[in-house]
């Protein structure tokens, strides 16, 4: 297994592992995300591709991209309420349906968390809907904790 920046050939591939991300987002809250995987969605790749302040990691096996992460550089500036905040978040994260439970999110995560370091970041920051109970439990196991929290009441 080897866990890599992703090279621009295998961005169609990294799309076929983000519709099954939209996939499991439709199916745990359908009032929210669209069905399918559109053409926007599909090319929103490029956009991470094109933008200096994402990267994407690829985890590959035997010849096969099996997972991947987008890292996006955020910067906040201070205002009245909170400090300047400066981290790096965790935009979207998979692992193919075929691969899971092999520790190939493991080994991204620790992949991140390294070149994280070297880049000079203290935080590492991700969010995730609370149906998704196991994304849940790997986050927790790779050792993030919940931080803040969105509420809802339907009506
Ligand atoms: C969440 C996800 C990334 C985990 O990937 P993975 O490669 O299977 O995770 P690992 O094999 O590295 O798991 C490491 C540990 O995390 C925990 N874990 C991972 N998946 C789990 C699950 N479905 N249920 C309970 N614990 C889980 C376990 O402790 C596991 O160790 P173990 O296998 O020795 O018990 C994968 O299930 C996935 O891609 N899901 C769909 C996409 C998604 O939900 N992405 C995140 C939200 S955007």
């Amino acid at each position: 297994m080897q866990v890599r920046f992703a090279m621009e050939n295998e961005l169609d591939r990294i799309n076929e592992l983000r519709r099954q991300v939209n996939d499991i987002h439709v199916a745990g809250k359908p009032d929210v995300f669209k069905p399918g995987f559109s053409k926007e969605l599909r090319d929103h790749i490029y956009t991470i591709w094109n933008d200096p302040e994402q990267k994407i990691v690829i985890t590959e096996k035997d010849g096969v991209i099996c997972g991947f992460a987008v890292l996006h550089h955020i910067r906040r500036p201070e205002n009245p309420f909170m400090y300047e905040r400066d981290f790096l978040d965790i935009d979207e994260f998979c692992v193919d349906e075929d691969h899971r439970r092999q520790g190939i999110a493991s080994a991204m995560i620790d992949f991140i968390r390294l070149h994280a370091k070297e880049e000079g970041f203290h935080r590492i920051e991700l969010n995730m809907w609370e149906f998704n109970r196991d994304a849940l439990a790997f986050y927790e196991a790779a050792g993030f904790s919940t931080y803040r929290r969105y509420m809802e009441m339907y009506l």
